[in-house]
């Protein structure tokens, strides 16, 4: 019988990628996203959930929805801050905090709860390089990374007795296509190789990089393949897949 798959945040960007990628490989996946389907790749194999994680009701009703605790869930869903850090009200941070951490947090030890534990599953938590530079204006979004990654780690205490594992996913500056679209108009304004762009750009954005490419999808689905495979094994690991950003000592 198929492995189930749940991927959150499948309607756009990287989880998108790793939906279409996993029903490929022969999961039959479940995806979730606040868009109407219609506004989503719609890819074969690929059921699809239209919900708000920052909504208490969505994450209380979720393991009922999924039926069985699926063998592989991947949090991948992000609130980006929508304005200023400045601006945000106490109601915004309270829902980016929501998505991005304590909705992964709830989600996880209800399913890992309403599991047989004959059962392994794989969660594989994808955070971001971003935890380690915060400043006014990313402040809000690191504080929730940082949040979501000291929870991963409580997770991975609770995975020990419940035959599953826990591993975080931590990534650098990704290839999606608004980013990649953007350098290649900057690119061609300035009469330049894009590639030259994105070095800068990396160079810029983060100082400490030792890459020089943004990180395609396909290399992040091959790191949840792995953390998969791996198994017990993996529970409580950092699969940092990030341009070595954060520095060597850490
Ligand atoms: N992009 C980067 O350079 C980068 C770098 C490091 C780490 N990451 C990490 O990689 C992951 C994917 O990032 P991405 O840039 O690919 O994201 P993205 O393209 O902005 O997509 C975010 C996804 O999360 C969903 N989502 C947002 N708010 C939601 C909510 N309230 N309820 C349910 N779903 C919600 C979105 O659904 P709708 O659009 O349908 O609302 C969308 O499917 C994130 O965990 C991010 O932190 C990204």
């Amino acid at each position: 019988m198929a492995k189930r798959a749940f991927v959150t945040g499948s309607s756009h960007g990287l989880g998108a990628h790793l939906a279409s990628r996993l029903a490929g490989d022969g999961w039959k996946v479940t995806g979730l996203g606040r868009r109407p389907e219609a506004e989503t790749p719609g890819t074969a194999g690929v059921d699809y959930i239209q919900a708000d994680l920052s909504r208490p009701e969505t994450v209380e009703r979720l393991p009922a929805l999924l039926g069985e605790t699926p063998d592989l869930i991947v949090h991948n869903a992000v609130s980006y801050p929508p304005r200023g850090a400045q601006e945000l009200s106490l109601a915004d941070l309270d829902s980016v905090f929501r998505v991005n951490a304590l909705a992964p947090y709830r989600l996880t030890l209800d399913l890992l709860a309403a599991k047989p534990d004959t059962r392994f599953t794989s969660v594989v938590v994808v955070n971001s390089e971003s935890m380690y530079h915060a400043d006014r204006d990313s402040g809000v979004y690191a504080a929730s990374k940082a949040a979501l990654r000291v929870l991963t780690t409580a997770l991975a205490d609770v995975c020990r007795s419940r035959n599953a594992g826990v591993a975080t996913l931590l990534l650098g500056p990704l290839a999606d296509p608004d980013k990649v679209e953007q350098l290649r108009r900057v690119a061609a304004g300035r009469g330049v190789d894009e590639a030259e762009i994105t070095r800068i750009f990396l160079r810029k954005s983060n100082p400490d990089l030792v890459i020089e490419e943004l990180i395609d999808f396909e290399s992040c689905y091959r790191s949840v393949q792995y953390i998969a495979d791996l198994g017990r094994a993996a529970n409580g690991m950092v699969c940092r897949l990030d341009g070595g950003s954060a520095g060597s000592l850490i």
